[in-house]
């Protein structure tokens, strides 16, 4: 297995919000806002353990603001940590209105994949080696999470 950093896997998607991913009131609907994070997720997974990974959990979604027709959703997924066959992935989406130019975050939550082998098993994934401040403390957090020592 490798040791690899965050920066090698960081995945960024941007998506436009259309019509048909909206409400009656023409604001996200949470479930396609979801499915793009869970994209982004899925692509830094199997970027980081260079292996197929299925979702086995999505934890504390929290949608903080609403997202218009128009608006342009930026996805940012970044790994936390590596366990053995399991990896946590944080993925922040912020919205931006094309004249305004500011950006607000509209949501954030923590997915956990599950490298699988070509008959399906979970197997294991490379290292993650966090190096800044904050990467040390997510990667601290994540082991709190999944109850595992640090
Ligand atoms: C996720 C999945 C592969 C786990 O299979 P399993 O037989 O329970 O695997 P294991 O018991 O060997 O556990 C493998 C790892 O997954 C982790 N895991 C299993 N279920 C989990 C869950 N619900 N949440 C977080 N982690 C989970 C385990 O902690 C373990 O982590 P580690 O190896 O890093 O310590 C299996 O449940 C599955 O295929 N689920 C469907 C996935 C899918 O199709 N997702 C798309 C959405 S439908």
């Amino acid at each position: 297995m490798k040791q690899k950093y965050r920066k090698d896997s960081e995945t960024i998607k941007t998506e436009v919000v259309c019509p048909n991913d909206t409400n009656p009131m023409e604001l996200l609907q949470g479930g396609r806002l979801v499915e793009w994070m869970d994209i982004a997720a899925a692509v830094c997974a199997q970027t980081h353990a260079e292996k197929i990974c299925v979702t086995a959990s999505i934890n504390h979604v929290d949608f903080k603001h609403s997202a218009m027709v128009g608006d342009i959703v930026t996805i940012h997924a970044n790994i936390t940590r590596a366990f053995n066959s399991s990896m946590e992935i944080l993925v922040k989406a912020y919205a931006r209105k094309i004249l305004e130019g500011e950006r607000n975050l509209i949501s954030e939550a923590y997915f956990t994949f599950v490298a699988l082998n070509k008959v399906g098993e979970s197997t294991k994934v490379n290292e993650l080696v966090p190096v800044t401040e904050e990467e040390i403390m997510e990667f601290e957090a994540a082991g709190r999470r999944k109850n595992v020592p640090m």
